[in-house]
C-alpha cells in the first residue's frame, strides 16, 4: 500500500481527461495558437480561447481576456507585484505567506518599496482588524495568501477584499491553496489580482497557472516579445491578454487545465471540499489520539484548507518524512515548505513541519495509513 499526500505541492493523480488531453493535444494539434492562420493554429488557438472562458466561469470573471496565462502562480505573482510596484509605494502582507510574495517583496523593498508584515496569530489567521490599521492613506496593494500552505489556515480575505476595495487598495489574493476547493468569485471579494496555479486544486498539469488582473487595471508586462498580433510595431500590444504573454503558450498544458477544470466543475466545489474534509477531520481527529503529537493551525475543519501540519515532539521532521516515504510508501512534504516567516508565526522556525495534504483521490485508507505508520514510528522511540 501507498498514499500520495502532498497535493498541497501538486495533486496527484491527474484526472484520466487531463492525461489524455494532453497528449491528445501534443498529437492530434500541435500548433501553435494565434501563430498562423491555418487549421491547426485556428484549433490550438480555441484550446486557449475555451481554457480562459472556462477559468473565467470558474472565478466569476465577466472579460475573459483579463486572465493571463503563466506557468505558475509564483510567476503570476511576480507579474503582479512587479508589474504594478514601484519605488515609493507602500504594501501590507503577511507573515504566513509563501516565498513566492516574500521574496518578490524582498526585491521590491530594495529598490524602495515599503513593505509591512501583518503578525498572525499563532494558529496562523490574520487579524482584518490588524490589516486595517497597518493601511495608512499611501498604502497602494495589500496582498494575502487565501489559504496558508503549511497550516492550512484560511483567511478572511472576503472581508478584507471589500474593505480595501472600498478604501481604494488593490487587493492581490495568492489563491495557491484554495483555488478549486473553495468558491472563490473575484468581484464580490474584492479581488483586483488573482493569482492561481493550475496545477493544484485545478488538476491541471504543472506548467499552468494565471493571474487575473481586474478591468482597468494596467500592468507593465515581465517578458515582452512576440504575441501574434501587431507584428508590424516595436511596442508590446496593450491590449490583454496579448499585453502580458509574450511567447509561445503552453498549449498542450493549457488544454490539459480545461480538462481539469471541466472535472472540478463536474464534482462541483462542494462536493471536492466536503471529501476533504472528511479526510482531514479524521487525520485531526487520529493525531490528536497520539500523546506526542502537535498539530499546528486551526483544529475546527471548517477553517481549514487543505494541509496540515504537525510534529512529533523531540523527533525531527525530515526523519519522520523519510521513514513515512521510505518504509511505509507515504508521500508528504517536510520542513519550512518555502514559507519560513509562516513558521515563525506558529514557533516551528527553523525546524520546520511534517505536512499533509490531502487531495479529491485521496481515501479514508489513506488517512488510516498514514495514522498507523505514525503511530509505529512513534511507538518505537519510547520503547
Ligand atoms: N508551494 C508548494 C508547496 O507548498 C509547492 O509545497
Amino acid at each position: 500500500m501507498s498514499a500520495y499526500l502532498d497535493n498541497a505541492a501538486t495533486s496527484f493523480p491527474k484526472p484520466d481527461s487531463v492525461y489524455e488531453t494532453v497528449v491528445r493535444v501534443m498529437k492530434e494539434v500541435g500548433a501553435n495558437p494565434g501563430r498562423g492562420g491555418h487549421q491547426r493554429a485556428i484549433a490550438a488557438g480555441r484550446l486557449v480561447y475555451e481554457t480562459r472562458s472556462a477559468l473565467a466561469e470558474l472565478f466569476g470573471i465577466d472579460d475573459a481576456a483579463r486572465i493571463a496565462f503563466t506557468s505558475n502562480a509564483t510567476e503570476a505573482i511576480n507579474l503582479a507585484l512587479f508589474g504594478v510596484l514601484t519605488a515609493g509605494d507602500r504594501v501590507v502582507t503577511s507573515t504566513m505567506e509563501h516565498n513566492a510574495v516574500v521574496r518578490p517583496l524582498h526585491v521590491l523593498q530594495e529598490q524602495g518599496v515599503e513593505v509591512v508584515k501583518v503578525p498572525a496569530d499563532c494558529f496562523g489567521v490574520v487579524d482584518p482588524e490588524k490589516i486595517r490599521e497597518a493601511c495608512t492613506p499611501h498604502t497602494r496593494m495589500v496582498v494575502l495568501s487565501h489559504c496558508s500552505n503549511v497550516t492550512g489556515s484560511l483567511q478572511p480575505i472576503e472581508e478584507i477584499g471589500t474593505w480595501c476595495r472600498r478604501s481604494g487598495i488593490l487587493f492581490l489574493v495568492d489563491a495557491a491553496q484554495s483555488a478549486g476547493l473553495f468558491p472563490l468569485h473575484v468581484e464580490p471579494f474584492g479581488i483586483d489580482l488573482l493569482a492561481v496555479p493550475g496545477h493544484k486544486g485545478l488538476y491541471g498539469p504543472q506548467g499552468t497557472g494565471f493571474l487575473y488582473v481586474r478591468p482597468g487595471l494596467e500592468l507593465k508586462p515581465l517578458v515582452y516579445g512576440g504575441t501574434g498580433s501587431n507584428s508590424h510595431s516595436e511596442s508590446q500590444p496593450t491590449e490583454m491578454p496579448e499585453h502580458l504573454e509574450s511567447g509561445t503558450l503552453n498549449t498542450a498544458g493549457i488544454a490539459g487545465l480545461k480538462a481539469g477544470v471541466d472535472f472540478v466543475r463536474e464534482i462541483g466545489l462542494d462536493a471536492i471540499r466536503a471529501h476533504e474534509r472528511q479526510l482531514l477531520d479524521r487525520l485531526i481527529e487520529g493525531l490528536r489520539q497520539v500523546p506526542d503529537a502537535v498539530v499546528y493551525g486551526p483544529l475546527d475543519g471548517r477553517l481549514h484548507g487543505g494541509a496540515l501540519s504537525f510534529n512529533l515532539d523531540g523527533r525531527d521532521p525530515s526523519e519522520i518524512g523519510f521513514r513515512l516515504d521510505h518504509e511505509f510508501g507515504i508521500s508528504c512534504r517536510v520542513g519550512l515548505h518555502c514559507a519560513p516567516d509562516a513558521h515563525r508565526s506558529i514557533g516551528t522556525f527553523p525546524r520546520g513541519t511534517v505536512r499533509v495534504s490531502p487531495g479529491y483521490f485521496n481515501t479514508l485508507a489513506d488517512i488510516d495509513l498514514l495514522l498507523n505508520a505514525i503511530d509505529t514510528i512513534r511507538s518505537e522511540k519510547t520503547r
